[in-house]
């Protein structure tokens, strides 16, 4: 087990994620401590900072150090920062913001490189975050699986732009903006570690480049299923100022609506910064690279 000096670092499962402790996130980190929270990001896939009292442009130039900060196309961001948007759910609304597990902005063609997610307010317990290591999605499939995978694109799209407000009653539209899609690789290759990852959701994935949607859906179906196991995720258990910091390339994630007694009853804010990521790296099978 690596050992960092700058800060403390206590993993959450075999699969991924970390609770991170004794750092202040809303201070100028120095380089050593910078350099340790990026080895403990590409290690855990998502982080999740204990106790940090930020403001929102605290929020905004810690999450900024990963890549430039994009708003969110649907949804109406803060007055003062309109790239960070709050997820609202009001005491006795019941839908969640996400129905499926997924990877942020899927339809972008340039789909996020991660995320920072700061707890506003939050229940006493309950309303977790669940995440998926996509990487370990991958590495689980059988060889044959591997190769086909490899050769397939898939067309991502967003759906009706009103879904992501409209249901609740203190998020807002942020413009008419239209629907939109974006066709990627399904296993696409980390700019950084080199890893292969699956890159599929039914939140957004709706059918292989080439194929009918009647075609794709036993395969989506069976990859979406196969990702979501929980041995190969983890779950955030928030509390009040926790900021949470994810690679949206190599996971999915899913806001778990357990909206029953007393959680039910609280407001829960969150409030998130996307950082702007990279047209997907498609991982082709050497076979058919050669072909
Ligand atoms: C998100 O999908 O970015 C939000 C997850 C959550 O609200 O827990």
């Amino acid at each position: 087990m690596k050992t960092y000096k700058h800060i403390t670092v206590k993993p959450i499962t075999g699969a991924m994620g970390a609770e991170v402790f004794d750092i202040d996130l809303s201070r100028d980190l120095d380089p050593a401590a910078w350099s340790e929270i990026e080895d403990a990001f590409h290690r855990f896939l998502v982080l999740i900072f204990r106790d940090q009292d930020l403001t929102d442009q605290q929020q905004y130039d810690f999450s900024a150090r990963f890549g430039p900060i994009i708003p969110h196309p649907y949804v109406k961001g803060l007055p003062d920062i309109p790239e960070i948007f709050q997820i609202i759910r009001e005491p006795g609304e019941s839908y969640s913001w996400d129905s499926y597990y997924h990877s942020d902005l899927m339809f972008l063609e340039r789909p996020p490189l991660g995320a920072t997610l700061y707890a506003k307010e939050v229940p006493p317990y309950g309303a977790d975050t669940a995440f998926t290591n996509m990487y370990l999605a991958y590495e689980t499939l059988s060889d044959a699986m591997k190769d086909l995978l490899e050769g397939l694109d898939a067309e991502n799209e967003s759906g009706d732009p009103r879904k992501y407000s409209n249901r609740f009653q203190s998020m807002e539209e942020l413009a008419k903006n239209d629907a939109m899609s974006a066709t990627h690789p399904v296993v696409r290759v980390h700019p950084v570690t080199g890893r292969k990852a699956l890159f599929s959701s039914l939140a957004f994935t709706k059918r292989f480049k080439g194929m009918t949607d009647k075609e794709s859906a036993p395969l989506l179906e069976f990859l979406y299923d196969h990702s979501i196991q929980a041995h190969l995720g983890c779950r955030l258990a928030w509390q009040k100022h926790s900021l949470a910091l994810w690679d949206n390339r190599v996971c999915l994630h899913h806001a778990v609506s357990d909206y029953f007694g007393e959680v039910a009853k609280h407001r829960r804010v969150m409030q998130r910064a996307t950082i702007e990521g990279e047209a997907p790296l498609a991982a082709r099978s050497s076979a058919q690279k050669a072909a």
